[in-house]
């Protein structure tokens, strides 16, 4: 099996399931104008947000790693009109992209795109008291994901659901001698999980347009 098999397959799925839309094509078409890396979650993928957000009923939504916002108005299309969703992004032009995404697909009024390095907006957020959050998608970078995965418990009630993206990175992840600070960040992660009694986690690899990768799926139990 191949990365062309795995493309094709997605691309077959897409296409049934993950109808074209002009705002999302536009996100990923300006994200792409403005030079941002093309590493936005995949269609399929967004949909999954999607529905998870959905079958959730959040009505609240943090995101770690905004890019464009293209996972972001995924996620942020699941919730009710008075819902809200906060977007952390470290990269300004990154964040400005993003914000004029989001207004185009009608989603300003719900999400907030919040630019700076998220281990200091996320204390501005519990100060703020701006949780607990209803589902929390964690997508930056990699190396802080003990850091994320912690604040995201802060940040949590009952039942919130976790999702961190790119967990598997090619099998990276078995590498316990690795020095890629990715790679051990998110080993710590998983450790962290499996040590934390409130959390409830499973993880799974995946192959798609992106290769082959996974993620990371947990609800806050107490
Ligand atoms: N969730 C996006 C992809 C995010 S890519 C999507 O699927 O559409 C990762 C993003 O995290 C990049 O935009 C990067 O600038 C941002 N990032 C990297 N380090 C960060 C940090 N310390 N705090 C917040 N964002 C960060
Ligand atoms: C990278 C980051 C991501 O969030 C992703 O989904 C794929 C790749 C990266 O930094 O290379
Ligand atoms: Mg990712």
């Amino acid at each position: 099996m191949t990365q062309d098999q795995w493309t094709t397959v997605d691309r077959y799925f897409t296409d049934l399931l993950v109808p074209a839309d002009d705002a999302l094509a536009a996100t990923l078409a300006d994200s792409t104008a403005a030079g941002l890396p093309e590493i936005a979650v995949a269609p399929n993928q967004g949909k999954l947000l999607n529905l998870l957000v959905t079958m959730q009923g959040a009505r609240t939504v943090l995101e770690i790693g905004t890019l464009g916002g293209y996972s972001t108005i995924w996620m942020a299309r699941a919730l009710p009109a008075d819902g809200r969703m906060i977007s952390l992004e470290y990269n300004p032009t990154h964040a400005d992209v993003a914000r004029a995404n989001i207004a185009r697909a009608g989603l300003d009024k719900i999400v907030e795109v919040r630019t700076g390095a998220a281990l200091d907006t996320l204390p501005q957020l519990e100060t703020e008291g701006a949780g607990p959050f209803d589902f929390v998608f964690i997508d930056a970078d990699k190396a802080n994901n003990p850091h994320y995965v912690a604040w995201a418990l802060k940040l949590s009630r009952p039942g919130t659901v976790i999702v961190v993206d790119n967990v598997v990175r090619g099998g990276k992840v078995l590498d316990a001698d690795s020095d890629d600070p990715a790679t051990t960040g998110t080993r710590e992660m998983f450790e962290l999980v499996s040590r934390e009694p409130r959390l409830d986690a499973t993880a799974f690899q995946t192959v798609g347009t992106k290769g082959y990768d996974g993620f990371l799926l947990a609800r806050v139990v107490a």
